[in-house]
């Protein structure tokens, strides 16, 4: 069965560019950013790991580890590293998963065989601390991802679990936020005493 938001990330084993990893070990206490590629030494995915080695502060900034996946070989993955480094004027330095047997891609529901039988399209996984699936998002092949939205989520699940509040549409940090419905006006006035602005009673914005 797929998985799904809240289902905890299956662990496994396997080889990386940075030796043998056991998932759940190696996360530790970190919030993860685990993405898959269609194949080494092609274009998008070319861009997208070197958007990723770019933001390695952004992500530390996050206490967040980024993990690559796609189904070559380590070698293949060193090979094409130094061409990332190359063409995007950067250094990757996080681990990228070498699935040759499709055992993760598998377990991760990575392989859709509308778009290839032998290749992960472009998954996204957002992981907790507590190992939980917190996001999920899959994009075409053909499309790269947006980096900003992937910080831009990840700083709206850090804040939604540090404040107890919820995020409007485009929110950015520093933007309001929302006073989730679950919480009444009594409860609301313990947790938020800067106030709130109350455009509907199930619509109330404040600043946190
Ligand atoms: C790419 O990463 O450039 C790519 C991979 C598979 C199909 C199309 C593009």
């Amino acid at each position: 069965m797929a998985l799904r938001l809240g289902d905890t990330a299956p662990n496994f084993k396997i080889a990386t560019t940075q030796g043998d990893i056991d998932f759940h070990e190696w996360s530790g206490d970190s919030w993860v950013f685990f993405f898959s590629h269609p194949a080494d030494f092609t274009p998008v995915c070319t861009t997208e790991m070197g958007r990723t080695a770019q933001l390695a502060a952004e992500f530390a900034a996050r206490n967040t580890k980024s993990l690559g996946l796609s189904t070559d070989s380590v070698e293949e993955h060193l090979k094409w590293i130094a061409d990332v480094n190359d063409t995007q004027n950067t250094t990757l330095e996080f681990p990228i998963v070498a699935d040759e047997d499709f055992k993760i891609s598998e377990l991760y529901d990575m392989i859709h065989p509308g778009e290839s039988e032998t290749a992960a399209v472009r998954s996204v996984f957002i992981i907790d601390p507590n190992k939980k699936i917190r996001l999920i998002m899959t994009y075409p092949m053909s499309c790269g991802r947006n980096f900003d939205e992937i910080l831009r989520v990840i700083d709206a699940l850090q804040l939604s679990d540090a404040k107890r509040i919820a995020t409007p549409a485009d929110w950015k940090k520093g933007d309001e936020v929302i006073i989730p419905p679950s919480i009444s006006n009594e409860a609301a006035k313990d947790i938020f005493p800067q106030g709130w602005n109350e455009l509907r009673p199930y619509l109330r914005l404040t600043k946190v």
